[in-house]
């Protein structure tokens, strides 16, 4: 503890005070801004066109003022102390660059402010300036090269569009390469985007550079500058495969307002591409490009650890990632033909420079989640007996065998029970000696109700109030049971939601986004304190100021797990800062498809890449006692309806890829708080699941914190208890916290629904149990807070 009210104090030392309510970024946060935002930009293409610096270069596109730092929504909606655009950071560090066309976009934005819509309308691009031959002529006697910025954002509850302006670049913006080609002698093309984006263009349009910048939060400008003058060398990594729209496996499944079934399984992004499809991929997953270039030598490999040479044979400095694949025999159950199990970055390495990097790794991440039984063991994770190869590379194509392991016989990894299985019949896409066929795939056999029923556990005693408080707790005077005892069943419904206000509860900080705990007079006076929620993934979403980070994929293009939590850290400290306690984030859901309106806060396709950079983040964020709550747990992975759609997928599909990344960062970090999802999954909303929260989330995986829903629930009655319908439902499935608390519409707008009491009164309800330990979850976060508090204040 000393250590934390140590760095905290060193922390806030470092603060800048600058805006009108004093807070600001400090320092170590800016710089670890700027930082990531540069190597997590991604250096696509380059014809000897990047880097620039002494030489001038005219700069196109409208986004250099007008930068997407973010994307929309709960995400996105920061109150950042500054944003830095792509044109002030180019200035303010000196880039060459022709001030007449600069100043001619500056002036042209400031008369054209982009309509910035409201929610769920916001743009996805804006309009592009016009620009006139003679000023393109004019530019190109000042420099040899130009630069166009093409800018996109997305956001929550709405997709991206597979049409001009989103997916694909806009007449206009082809119009104006198609122009600048005819003048200059080298054009190249950044992207200030949140998540990728159509990119075969590049070869159409014959350019000579590609940087993908994402949204690099409120240093972006800085952040651009410095990879683009060579400040610092490219490192980024894509985390997701590129290729055209028509070409992912997911696209003919995705985007049905009611439900879709995931007949591409398995095989998502590269898992997809590497096995079937190799000639559609425009840029593999992990692709990136550096000014320099490195060799990679395994010089120690083992089944638990790799050594690997990795040498700058260039003449400038860089930092390099050695990412490792696995291929699993294809056995009965069908594999894909690359799975990452590993990866590590470089720090900088000077020219002629080398490092050995350590990678551990564990074979058992090729287990594959066997549904069907095909192999003697259902319900189990699988390695099936043959041969496991071991490659290790830059990216999931370009990567080299490294050592083989046999296993002769099965090793079952772990056997788990049937959970979340589907209920409705549909084929799904199988690896059969390296075609695809579809097989149908296995449904529910499990009932809901008996499952249940065998799961419940006895009540705590209930007592009077004998009076004791929240600080007999704290202190030990009282064990929890006995807490517990006393309370009624209205304080106990209470207890499993947020505060019935809503939004912005005044219990809190301002601009908060809702509390839970103490949020009812009687069990303040049980000083039982409220806890106090706020967004999100790319910063403390508060009214207060506070740092806008970059953004998800940004992060995980890093591929660097100690930058991550450096960086988190600091937005951890800004949590607990700025006085609230638990930040609704990382967002971790699997980028399915290209088009889902979340993904820039998102890390990737990949559930390990997903998994460990998560990790990193939840690492940090609790560094300094703030509670982070990964989400949106599971299977978000689109945004249309998204709060009736059902994500129709077998369970090999839900444990390999969609609950995989979730079950890495619980382990590794222990966050304090899951958020289910608003959809459902195999006919059941997330926040009714109960074989998905209690089966899987609690009971197999011994998770120990707290599970909320996300802002708010449908309405809906269990089909299979008769009295249990609406927050009761939701308690029996396990998620302990209703948010934010009331309705927003509807006759229980601001009120209680009556559900809980109603079917705890029942034979055919709920338990008192049940409640019971919604209450637990929540007292013990609350000590967590209320201790760190102390011992600040002590
Ligand atoms: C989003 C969550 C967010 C919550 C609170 C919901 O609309 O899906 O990710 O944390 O709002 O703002």
């Amino acid at each position: 503890m000393e250590e934390v009210i140590q760095a905290l104090q060193v922390l806030e030392q470092d603060m800048v005070k600058e805006v009108e309510d004093g807070l600001t970024s400090s320092e170590s946060a800016m710089k670890l801004c700027r930082q990531a935002g540069a190597e997590g930009s991604v250096l696509l293409e380059n014809n000897e066109f990047f880097p620039i610096k002494d030489e001038p270069v005219a700069v196109f596109g409208r986004c250099q003022w007008d930068t997407f730092y973010v994307g929309y929504g709960s995400g996105g909606d920061i109150r950042a102390p500054y944003r830095l655009s792509i044109a002030e950071g180019f200035i303010q560090n000196g880039l060459d660059m022709d001030m007449e066309l600069c100043n001619y976009y500056k002036e042209w934005s400031a008369h054209n402010r982009p309509d910035e819509g409201s929610w769920g309308n916001w743009p996805m691009y804006y309009e592009e300036a016009p620009i006139s031959d003679e000023q393109i002529a004019n530019a190109s006697k000042k420099a040899k090269k130009a630069i166009m910025i093409i800018g996109r954002a997305a956001g929550e509850d709405r997709e991206s569009l597979p049409e001009e302006g989103s997916w694909y670049l806009t007449k206009a913006e082809i119009d104006i390469i198609h122009r600048l080609k005819a003048n200059f002698d080298k054009v190249g093309v950044i992207l200030n985007i949140g998540s990728i984006m159509d990119m075969s263009f590049y070869e159409e349009l014959k350019l000579d550079g590609m940087l993908c910048v994402w949204q690099g939060g409120q240093e972006t400008g800085n952040a651009v500058y410095d990879v683009v003058s060579g400040k610092i060398n490219p490192c980024g990594k894509l985390s997701d495969t590129v290729a055209r729209i028509e070409d992912y496996p997911s696209n003919p499944y995705f985007g049905d307002r009611d439900a879709n079934a995931y007949a591409e399984d398995i095989y998502v992004g590269y898992r997809y591409f590497e096995t079937f499809a190799r000639d559609k991929v425009v840029y593999p997953f992990g692709y990136g490009l550096s000014y320099t270039t490195f060799s990679m030598e395994t010089v120690e490999a083992s089944s638990n650890k790799l050594c690997v040479k990795v040498k700058n044979n260039g003449d400038v400095s860089g930092k390099e990632v050695v990412q490792v694949y696995g291929k699993a025999p294809n056995g009965l159950l069908g594999k894909p033909a690359r799975q990452l199990i590993g990866f590590e970055k470089t720090k900088v390495l000077e020219p002629g420079e080398a490092v050995i990097v350590e990678i551990q790794i564990d074979l058992q991440d090729l287990a594959s989640y066997d549904d069907s039984g095909v192999t003697g063991h259902k319900n189990a994770w699988v390695m099936e007996k043959g041969c496991y190869r071991i490659f290790v590379g830059r990216n999931a194509r370009n990567c080299e065998a490294v050592l083989t392991v046999d296993y002769d016989e099965d090793v079952i990894v772990k056997q788990c029970q049937e959970n979340s299985a589907p209920v409705v019949e549909f084929k799904r896409m199988v690896n059969r000696d390296k075609q695809i066929v579809f097989e149908d795939v296995p449904t529910r056999t499990v009932d809901k109700r008996e499952r249940i029923l065998a799961g419940l556990k006895e009540d705590i005693e209930p007592t009077e109030d004998k009076g004791y408080t929240f600080d007999d707790l704290m202190d030990g005077k009282v064990t929890m049971e006995e807490f517990i005892a006393q309370l009624t069943i209205d304080e106990l419904e209470a207890l499993s939601r947020g505060s019935l206000e809503g939004m912005d509860s005044a219990l809190a900080v301002k601009g908060n986004a809702g509390v839970f705990g103490g949020v009812e007079e009687s069990l303040r006076q049980k000083k039982i304190p409220v806890i106090c929620t706020d967004d999100g993934p790319s910063g403390v979403r508060l009214q207060a100021h506070t740092t806008l980070f970059p953004n998800g994929v940004a992060l995980a293009c890093t591929f660097d797990k100690e930058l991550i939590q450096s960086l988190s850290a600091e937005q951890g400290f800004e949590v607990v800062d700025r006085g609230s306690m638990v930040l609704l984030a990382p967002g971790m859901n699997i980028h399915r498809h290209p088009l889902c309106g979340r993904n820039f806060e998102y890390f990737s396709e990949d559930p390990f890449l997903t998994g460990k950079i998560a990790a990193s983040y939840i690492k940090g964020i609790q560094k300094f006692g703030a509670s982070s709550t990964v989400k949106h747990f599971a299977c978000n992975n689109q945004e249309t309806h998204r709060h009736m759609n059902d994500s129709i997928l077998s369970q090999r599909a839900l444990r390999e890829i969609y609950l995989k990344g979730f079950e890495i960062c619980l382990r590794e970090a222990k966050p304090d708080c899951v958020m289910t999802s608003y959809n459902k999954i195999n006919g059941e909303w997330a926040y009714n699941n109960y074989e998905l929260v209690t089966g899987i989330l609690r009971d197999e995986w011994g998770f120990e914190g707290l599970i909320m829903t996300d802002w708010w629930i449908v309405r809906s009655a269990c089909e299979y208890f008769k009295d249990v319908r609406d927050q009761a439902y939701r308690v029996r499935s396990g998620v302990n916290v209703f948010m934010p608390g009331s309705d927003r519409v509807g006759p229980y707008a601001g009120l209680v629904d009556g559900s809980i009491a109603e079917a705890v009164a029942s034979e055919e309800g709920i338990t008192l149990a049940e409640l019971q330990l919604c209450a637990k979850y929540v007292l013990a976060l609350g000590m967590k807070h209320m201790r760190r508090l102390h011992d600040k204040e002590n």
